[in-house]
């Protein structure tokens, strides 16, 4: 997330995207040797950026004050937490809601569950896989979900299955938020596992991840980053 910032970047136009990615209708089962690999890797950033300043820009406040009344929200790839402070800003200009705001947080990287633990109290997290979230919480639901420079880690057809997944344990009024890299193809960055690449999103990609569950409320790119909030349909 290092170069994200709130400076006015390019907006996407919304709702006329075509749809270049075919739709995938086989299931697509993601390894757990590689959600192993993946947290192995991110072990070793525990402390990666974890004090580092926050950000709370006319975007992130946008998308927070599209959630009314009881406020929870499910952060998946919450590394060390770094975003929490976003959410205690926001829940500390709230003027009329989201006073009751819960936090949770799942990543696979215990290390970097052990530094969220450590700098931030009264939060749960939670060691897990996001492409099972429904597993640890039947029952609970969501109104918000979060996903900073996580997604970037899979492809569009994997993207799309988390998001499928993580749908079931929101409510129908949840909103959201994504970054990703922008652009098009995948990269390697030197300290990767050879195993794994990134992935850059570009306004279809986005599209299609979003699929029939969610629809976009507004999308800019900033940073090198695309970022898009959206909500349930
Ligand atoms: C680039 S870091 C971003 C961390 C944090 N969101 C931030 O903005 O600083 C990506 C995080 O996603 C986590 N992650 C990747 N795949 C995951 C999965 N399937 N389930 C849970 N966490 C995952 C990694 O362990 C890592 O902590």
């Amino acid at each position: 997330m290092r170069g994200f910032d709130s400076r006015p970047g390019l907006k996407l136009t919304l709702g006329g995207w075509s749809r270049i990615v075919p739709e995938e209708k086989e299931a697509l089962m993601i390894n757990t040797d590689r959600v192993a690999v993946i947290s192995e890797h991110y072990d070793q950033f525990a402390l990666r950026d974890a004090e580092s300043p926050h950000w709370l820009d006319s975007f992130t406040y946008g998308v927070l004050t599209n959630m009314t009344g009881a406020c929870a929200i499910l952060e998946i790839g919450c590394g060390n937490g770094r975003a929490i402070p976003v959410f205690e800003q926001f829940r500390d200009r709230s003027t009329n809601h989201a006073r009751n705001l819960t936090y949770t947080g799942i990543d696979c990287s215990k290390k970097s569950l052990d530094v969220a633990r450590k700098l931030y109290h009264g939060y749960s997290f939670i060691e897990g896989d996001g492409f099972r979230v429904s597993e640890y919480f039947p029952e609970q639901r969501f109104d918000m979900v979060w996903l900073g420079a996580v997604l970037m880690i899979y492809s569009p057809k994997e993207a799309r299955l988390l998001l499928q997944e993580v749908r079931k344990v929101l409510t129908n009024e949840a909103v959201g938020f994504v970054s990703v890299p922008y652009g098009e193809g995948t990269y390697h960055p030197p300290t990767l596992p050879e195993n794994v690449q990134y992935h850059r999103y570009n306004a279809d990609a986005m599209e299609y991840i979003l699929g029939d569950l969610y629809e976009p409320i507004e999308a800019r790119v900033s940073g090198g980053m695309l970022l898009v909030t959206f909500r349930v349909k």
